[in-house]
């Protein structure tokens, strides 16, 4: 008899809506229970006692490698961190032999990947549980994050309307992907030629997503209880001059907050380019929960890491 196939983190239009309704529930429980402790404390439960997570980082990261760092402690578990290019994968040992051989030392693998492929890759060819840190194509941690941090500001997400404003990048595709399954809206904005992925967007649709897209950065805020954006250019995007130029219209500053809901938040993932896609005004403004989103990848990471180890 084969072992069941361990619970992967991938891309969220593959989870079940009331899966990530869990995961955001026991966010918020666990946040709440560890109120002003210190950081470094266990929570009561251990989930992770005993369990080993991998960190792979073939991009940089200084919120998904803190905070998976800091879940995995307070889970009562442990960590291995290690760049891509330190690894023998750095010098083109296969990512399917890398899965084989990690499955045999830790309990799951976090990956931040150039290529969503090799993602789905190691996935396929480790027998633990493999969490998507970011690709090209998705960044499902942080928009657990986000949903968190918009529930804890202005309650239940369904039925509520964001705005993405900007490129329609791996961060957006994410958002697409969970629109359907919390039953929230989504506006985006972004220049032709920085579309969101369309294969997303097919997906949503047949999901009975409630995605609007379109050019006019006012037309998708107007009304909005959530105003998102994230940098022109991306990890791994190589084509600098030619995105600052078509992303100019789409600064986030007050003007454009000005049109959305008078309660709206203002969020973005951070690292931001002040002055690029968000002016200080914004950033630094009363709307912005931009600490509060940093701050809830810990909560979040824990929720996914608990979810993958089968204990929620
Ligand atoms: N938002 C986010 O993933 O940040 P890092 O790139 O610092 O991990
Ligand atoms: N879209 C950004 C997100 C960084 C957290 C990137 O992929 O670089």
């Amino acid at each position: 008899m084969s072992a069941p196939s361990p619970r992967h983190f991938l891309d969220l239009w593959k989870l079940e809506g009331s899966e990530l309704r869990k995961i955001l529930e026991d966010a918020k429980a666990r946040k709440a229970a560890r109120a002003g402790w210190p950081k470094g404390k266990p929570d009561a439960d251990r989930p992770a006692d005993g369990r080993t997570l991998a960190m792979i980082f073939q991009k940089n990261s200084t919120r998904t490698r803190f905070s998976f760092d800091a879940a995995m402690r307070q889970l009562g578990g442990d960590v291995i961190i290690s760049n891509a290019v330190d690894m023998q994968l750095g010098r083109g040992e296969p990512i399917e032999d890398t899965a084989r051989v990690l499955s045999r030392m830790v309990d799951a693998i976090m990956i931040r990947a150039n290529s969503h492929e090799d993602v789905e890759r190691l996935a396929m060819w480790s027998s633990v549980p493999v969490i998507n840190g970011l690709s090209d194509r998705g960044h499902p941690c942080q928009i657990v994050a986000d949903l968190m941090t918009f529930e804890e500001h202005r309650g239940p997400v369904t039925g509520k309307t964001l705005a993405w404003v900007g490129d329609g990048n791996n961060v957006c595709s994410s958002f697409i992907h969970a629109a359907p399954k919390l039953g929230f809206r989504l506006n985006i904005a972004s220049p032709a030629v920085f579309h969101p992925d369309m294969m997303d967007l097919a997906r949503a649709a047949e999901q009975q997503g409630l995605i609007t897209t379109g050019h006019d950065p006012y037309d998708a805020v107007r009304g909005a209880d959530c105003v998102i954006t994230d940098t022109w250019v991306s990890m791994g995007d190589t084509d600098h001059d030619e995105r600052v130029e078509a992303l100019e219209p789409f600064q986030v500053d007050g003007r454009l907050m000005a049109v959305a809901n008078q309660e709206a938040l203002f969020m973005h993932c951070l690292p931001a380019h002040r002055g690029e896609e968000v002016t200080d005004e914004v950033m630094d403004g009363p709307q912005s929960v931009i600490w509060d989103e940093a701050e809830n990848r810990i909560h979040a990471q824990k929720s996914i890491l608990a979810w993958c180890f089968g204990a929620i």
